[in-house]
C-alpha cells in the first residue's frame, strides 16, 4: 500500500478540482519543470488516487521532465510492441502525432493501456504540445463504480472469473505500426482486480484487449463484455477531456478505460508526448 491517509480535508500543497460526477481532476499548484518536493507529491498521487484522472494545465516541459514525473509511478517503459515512435535521445517517450499525410494512430475504441502484458501499466501520462481546439477530445470512465453498481450476484460470480486479453486486434490493424506481426499469447488477469494504492476492487476487462472469459469461448463471453462496457461507460460514469496545449493529463489504467474521439483527419494538427509508468501484475 502506498497511500497515506487524508480524510476529506483540503490538501496542503495542491488544489485539486473535480471534473465530473465520477473521475477527473484539475490538479493546482504544481509544476512539473522543476523537483516536486515528496510532500507535494504525496498529495499528488493522493488526488490521482481519488480521482483516477488528473490534469495539470499550462505546463512547459521537456522530454526529462515528463520522464521525472513518471517515473515517481513507476519506471517509464516503451511500448513492448513499439506501436509508437519514440523520442530519439528519450525512447521511452513515445510521440503521438496527427499531421498532413500522416494521420496519427487510433484509439477510438474503449481500452485500459496494454492490459495484454502479464504486468500491465500503472498509468499513462499524455503532455499536449500542439491540439485543434475543440477536436480530439479523450473520455476516460471509472471501473470502480463500473463493479460496484453491479448487483450482489453479478459481483460474486466476476469475482472468481479470469480473463484472456491479447493484442491480437493491434497487429490486425492496417496499417500496423507495430515492432511483430504475430500478437504474443494471450494472458490472463483477474475479471475484478484490487487496486494496489486503493485496496478498491474495480472491473478490469476491455471490449478491446479482452478476448474471451476463461474457459468460455469468444462468442459467449461477448454479450457479457458488451453488458458490462456499457455499463462503464454510461455517459454518468465518463468524463471528457477537452484538450488545451500544455495540459499534462495523466489517467489510471487499473481502475479507468479511456477512448480517444476521433472527430479530426489529418488536416487538424495534433502533436502528444506519452510515458507509461509501469504497474504491478493484476491480482
Ligand atoms: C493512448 C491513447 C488517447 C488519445 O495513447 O494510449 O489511448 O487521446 N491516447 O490520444
Ligand atoms: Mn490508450
Amino acid at each position: 500500500m502506498d497511500t497515506a491517509v487524508w480524510n476529506e480535508t483540503e490538501f496542503m500543497h495542491i488544489t485539486a478540482r473535480p471534473l465530473s460526477g465520477t473521475l477527473g481532476a484539475e490538479i493546482g499548484g504544481v509544476d512539473l519543470s522543476r523537483p516536486i518536493e515528496d510532500q507535494v507529491f504525496a498529495e499528488v498521487r493522493e488526488a490521482f488516487h481519488r480521482h483516477l484522472v488528473i490534469v495539470m494545465r499550462g505546463q512547459r516541459i521537456e522530454p526529462e521532465h515528463l520522464v521525472t514525473f513518471t517515473e515517481k509511478f513507476g519506471s517509464a517503459e516503451p511500448h513492448p510492441l513499439g506501436s509508437r515512435r519514440g523520442l530519439g535521445d528519450h525512447p521511452n517517450v513515445m510521440v503521438l502525432e496527427n499531421k498532413p499525410g500522416k494521420p496519427g494512430p487510433r484509439n477510438d475504441f474503449w481500452h485500459s493501456d496494454i492490459s495484454f502484458d502479464d504486468v500491465p501499466p500503472l498509468g499513462s501520462i499524455l503532455y499536449a504540445i500542439e491540439v485543434t481546439e475543440g477536436r480530439a477530445d479523450t473520455m476516460f470512465c471509472n471501473m470502480y463504480e463500473a463493479y460496484e453498481g453491479l448487483s450482489a450476484g453479478l459481483k460474486s460470480v466476476l469475482d472468481g472469473m479470469t480473463a484472456q486479453h491479447s493484442a491480437e486486434k493491434l497487429v490486425q490493424e492496417v496499417p500496423n505500426r507495430l515492432s511483430v506481426d504475430v500478437s504474443p499469447p494471450s494472458v490472463t488477469h483477474p475479471v475484478v482486480r484490487t487496486h494496489p494504492g486503493t485496496g478498491r476492487k474495480a472491473l478490469y476487462v476491455n471490449p478491446h484487449y479482452t478476448l474471451n472469459f476463461t474457459g468460455w469461448t469468444p462468442e459467449e463471453s461477448r454479450p457479457l463484455l458488451d453488458m458490462l462496457t456499457a455499463r462503464a461507460t454510461r455517459p454518468e460514469n465518463v468524463f471528457r477531456h477537452h484538450w488545451r496545449a500544455g495540459d499534462v493529463l495523466m489517467w489510471d489504467n487499473r481502475c479507468a478505460m479511456h477512448y480517444a474521439v476521433r472527430d479530426y483527419d489529418d488536416t487538424m494538427p495534433r502533436l502528444m508526448y506519452r510515458t507509461t509508468a509501469a504497474g504491478d501484475r493484476p491480482y
